[in-house]
């Protein structure tokens, strides 16, 4: 696919035409990566961040945020019971920190995941997906040795301007390449992905943006469509909703079905944001193209202290009211569900 056919793809109007492109999405991803869908059951262990980004419901600078952190013992057993349901892994999330005490924390939690984790069932443990931001190359190699294998860094847009606009100064686009760099260095399948619908966002710097991801030749993406928080700097621009959440959504769906015909057999996720727009969201992220969704397992006591952006569904779900649901939005898509696996995106596997 050349830039302009992507261009083309995110700006087509009219049903017939966005139908083929789904249709299209929905049979490349098929034909690359077949018919299942697989969960990483998502803890978001600490709302604790230093770093201070506008959109971001938990900066650094939001006063108005209880701040938590989960022990260790509490990450185990939640990631134990996402393994006794079934789901082949997890991703541990928090905000961002770098002091060696958080640092120490995560590879030893790890460890342990991976060593209490091993069963019949899963005789390699959970697979273990990182998503605890820009670390040194050193940091990301502890992470890998203790046992992780996957690590998730949004670029969250590549486009030098925006990204000045959306964070501080002393968070750079460079040092966000960089770090994707190390992971791939320190061994790590990476994800990344970008923000939808940002302010003034065009769908030229859309196409940049999956290009991108096609140059540094990621394993997995994630990307959902940008929700304005109430208590951050950016619900202030005067032009924070120069798109509806309809037209968002919209755009969102098509950057998938884009990543999907341009990146053929990488793994897609179908982002909880989805659904913070529509209630069937992240159905239609799968059926546009997305192969792993992110069942919410962090304990409910937290869940609201951990919210990105305003209208995070979920809140007050148990965790296995969140998976009976999944699961019977995946059958009524007509898709089956990868239990027990880790399901590594056939990318890797084929570069490898
Ligand atoms: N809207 C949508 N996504 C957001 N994220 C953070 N804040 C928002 C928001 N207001 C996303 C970022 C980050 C991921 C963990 O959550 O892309 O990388």
């Amino acid at each position: 696919m050349t830039r302009a056919d992507l261009v083309d793809l995110l700006s087509a109007a009219g049903p017939a035409t966005i139908e083929h492109i789904r249709q299209e999405a929905e049979v490349t991803l098929l034909r690359c990566c077949g018919n299942k869908v697989y969960y990483r059951g998502l803890i978001e262990f600490s709302n604790i961040c230093a770093n201070d980004c506008f959109y971001c419901g938990i900066r650094t600078g939001n006063a108005g945020v209880k701040r938590y952190h989960l022990s260790k013992g509490e990450i185990v057993e939640t990631a134990l019971w996402c393994a006794e349901q079934g789901y082949g892994s997890v991703v541990l999330q928090s905000g961002e920190r770098r002091d060696e005490p958080f640092i120490s924390f995560v590879e030893e939690t790890v460890r342990e995941i991976k060593t209490r984790s091993v069963t019949e069932k899963l005789p390699r443990g959970l697979g273990i997906t990182l998503s605890v931001g820009e670390q040194t190359i050193e940091t990301y190699r502890r992470f890998f040795a203790a046992g992780a294998h996957r690590y998730l860094l949004r670029i969250e847009t590549t486009d030098p301007q925006l990204f000045a606009a959306i964070h501080p100064d002393h968070q750079t686009l460079d040092a966000r390449i960089a770090a994707l760099d190390a992971l791939k260095k320190a061994g790590f399948q990476v994800g990344t992905g970008v923000m939808i619908g940002l302010p003034g966002q065009t769908v030229d710097q859309l196409t940049r943006d999956l290009l991108f991801f096609r140059k540094i030749d990621v394993a997995m993406i994630g990307m959902g469509p940008f929700i304005v928080h109430k208590d951050t700097p950016m619900a202030l621009w005067p032009d924070a909703a120069d798109r509806t959440s309809q037209q968002r959504l919209d755009l969102a769906l098509r950057m998938i079905a884009a990543a999907r015909l341009l990146l053929k057999d990488v793994n897609i996720a179908a982002a909880t944001a989805l659904q913070a727009i529509d209630p069937q969201g992240r159905e239609e992220g799968l059926r546009w193209g997305a192969n792993v969704i992110m069942p919410l397992v962090t304990p409910v006591a937290v869940r609201k202290q951990y919210q990105l952006y305003d209208g995070k569904p979920c809140l007050d779900e148990s965790a296995q009211k969140c998976t009976e649901c999944l699961a019977a939005r995946v059958r009524s898509i007509g898709r089956e569900i990868g239990y027990n696996e880790w399901g590594d995106s056939r990318h890797f596997g084929r570069k490898r």
